[in-house]
Formats: C-alpha cells, structure tokens, sequence
C-alpha cells in the first residue's frame, strides 16, 4: 500500500499537443481515488505517466514518498487494469492470471498461492482450468482484475475497465470492485468517463477537463458544490439547468424576464449563469414560473420533465405519480436555497 504524488506534471505529445498541465494531486494510501472527465481530458496519459509507460515533459511522481519519475515501470509496483484487457486466448484462465507472475521467475508455490488467492477473492475458483472463450464477459473482466491482484501491486490502475460490459454487468461489477478495494485496502485510481460511476464508486473524484484540475472532492461535495460551471454541468445527471442571467440588485433576471430573489452578493450585471438541478425544480399551482411540457420520460420511480420556459430548456424531475400532460401549461418554483450562481469566468459564487 502506498500514497502517490502527483507534482506539476506536464505532459506534451509530440511538439504540440497539450495533453496535461499543472497536475497536482496526491491520493492517499488505501484511498479509491476515481479520475473522471470527457474524452482526451488526459485521464489516461495520467495513469500511463504513473505507470511509466510515458514521460512527463515536467514534473514528477512520487510514490510513497520516493521519487519514481526516472524509474522503470518494473520497479514502481504498479498493476493497470486496461479497457481492452485482452486474454490470452489459448492459455487457461490459471495461466492468464500466473503468467506475469512467471515472467518475474516467481517462485512455484508462490505463483499457486497468488493465483488460488485471487481466484477466491474474485469467486472463480471453479473456473481455472476455463479458456477465455468459456467465460462470460463479467468472468473476463474479473480475470483481467486477477492478473493485477496477484502480483500484490502497492498502487492498481483502472483504465475504464467496464466500458465493454453491458449496462446491468457494469453496476455489478462496480460493487464488486469495490468489495474488493475494501478487502485489500490497496491504492486505487480509477478512469472514467461516466459520472455516474465516479459518483458511485469514489472516496475522492478529480474532475478533468482539458487536461486541468477543475475539482477535487468527495462526491456530495462535487454535487453540492461544484467549483464552476463546467463541473456544475458534468456532474449530476439529468444535468444541471444552467441559464444565462443578469444580476439586477438583489434579483436574478432571466432571459425570459422572470425575475428571481438573489441570495448572492456579486456585481451587478451580465454574463452570470444561473445553476439548478432538476429536483430542485418543483410544480406548484401557485409557483412563479410558467413553462410548456414539451416532453415527459417515465422512468418508473421518476418522471423526468422537460419544459420550454421562453427560449429555454429545463429539465425538471417529479414523483412517479405526478400527473403531466404535453403541451400543458404549468407553474413551478425554484428552490432558491439549493440553486447556483457562477460569475461571468464561470466559477462559483459562494453565497
Ligand atoms: N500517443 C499520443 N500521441 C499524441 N497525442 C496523444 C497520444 N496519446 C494521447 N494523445 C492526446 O492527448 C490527449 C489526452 O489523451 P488521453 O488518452 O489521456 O485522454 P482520455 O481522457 O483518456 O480520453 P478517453 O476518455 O477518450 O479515453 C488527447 O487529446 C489525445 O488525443
Ligand atoms: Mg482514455
């Protein structure tokens, strides 16, 4: 087990292309730490640096404390977890998991426990002697997990592990990983793309975008207080109902011309972005705001609500029996309480 510091990194493709910058970050020893941003943000140059498989153009990694940026990736203890796993096809799944093992001329017996232990751990035990071809894609994807574990890795990276399995495979397997991050109390850094994934699997989550740091934080905090707006709108899903304002005095002026009370002490003026998660939206007879029913999901335990306010969107969610009817009128509120205002550089406006 082990922390990892990440210090300054930079990383530069060829001569041009900015894949990191200013990355600093430190995960702690045993922490399940998740990366999460859209695609090329640099979540997995970061994971390929720690694993020494690329260079920093500057800065440097450390690995309890020791400096691992000029070392080879044999001697930083590291096991990666890729989105692409691929087996070996002919060999068993015993051997899939041995076979690093026995590349580093582990002892025999050694290589038996380690494999066994993984087995075990992973619930595989009956499928050893198995060919990839005879498992299912979530007994791959565990036998992918296996080859990490046995080597007793201080620090796992996982590269987007679940993106090949199927939706209702990807929740199971996210809670048996992390049945099995609190079983080994081993450092782990997670890629993906999915919020919902960081949100549910994360001690910390670290927001990527365009190769920056936008936030770190437990995942209540990110949700209830996003850094900016471009977190505010990443996290959380339907996503937040982000709307172009103006701050009038102690009011929030809407494109429509709807006019909300302000709770913030900012600058009066433009270019300020109103923030309002759909459950933050509420229908009420006798609400302030008017908008159209333009379309309804029903999702079972949720109905998800889209209304045409003016020119603009917003998406709102209800209980399951709320009664709604396209091309309704209806008025609702805003729970002013629980909304956001980000400055015309998009940040947070504390209160
Ligand atoms: N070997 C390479 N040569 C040049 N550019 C690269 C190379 N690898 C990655 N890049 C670029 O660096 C940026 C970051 O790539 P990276 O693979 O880290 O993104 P990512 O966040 O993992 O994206 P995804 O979610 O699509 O996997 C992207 O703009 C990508 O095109
Ligand atoms: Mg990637």
């Amino acid at each position: 087990m082990a922390s990892v510091t990440f210090e300054g990194i930079r990383k530069v493709y060829g001569s041009e292309v900015l894949a990191l910058e200013d990355f600093d970050l430190t995960v702690r020893d045993g922490e399940f730490l998740v990366l999460v941003g859209p695609s090329g943000c640099g979540k997995s140059t970061i994971l390929r640096l720690l694993a020494g498989l690329e260079e920093p153009t500057e800065g440097k990694m450390l690995i309890d404390g020791r400096d691992v940026t000029e070392t080879s990736p044999q001697e930083r203890d590291i096991a990666m977890v890729f989105q692409n796993y691929a087996l070996y096809p002919h060999m068993t799944v015993y051997d899939n998991m041995a076979f690093s093992l026995k590349m580093r001329k582990a002892p025999k017996d050694d290589i038996g426990e380690y494999v066994r232990e993984a087995a075990e751990i992973l619930d595989m035990e009956g499928y050893l002697e198995r060919r990839p071809k005879e498992l299912s894609g979530g007994q791959r994807q565990r036998v992918a997990v296996g080859r990490a574990i046995v080597r007793h890795p201080q620090v796992f990276l996982f590269d987007e592990p679940l993106s090949n399995l199927d939706a209702k495979l990807r929740v199971q397997m996210r809670s048996e990983l992390i049945r099995l991050h609190n079983r080994l109390g081993a450092t782990m850094i997670y890629v993906t793309h999915d919020q919902a994934e960081a949100m549910t699997m994360g001690d910390r989550i670290v927001v990527l975008r365009e190769g920056r740091i936008q936030q770190v934080a437990i995942p209540s905090e990110l949700y209830e207080k996003p850094c900016n707006r471009f977190v505010a709108g990443f996290i959380g899903s339907p996503a937040m109902n982000l709307l172009d304002v103006a701050l009038r005095g102690s009011e929030i002026v809407l494109s429509t011309g709807d006019r909300l009370p302000s709770r913030w002490t900012a600058r009066e003026g433009e270019g300020y972005t109103f923030g309002v998660r759909p459950e933050d939206l509420n229908l009420r007879s006798d609400g302030s705001l008017t908008g159209g029913i333009e379309v309804v999901e029903t999702l079972g335990n949720e109905k998800i609500v889209y209304l045409s306010v003016g020119d603009e969107q917003l998406v709102m969610r209800c209980g399951p029996t709320t009664e709604t009817k396209l091309g309704e009128k209806v008025r609702f509120d805003v729970d002013i309480a629980r909304a956001h205002l980000f400055d015309p550089d998009g940040r947070r406006v504390a209160v």
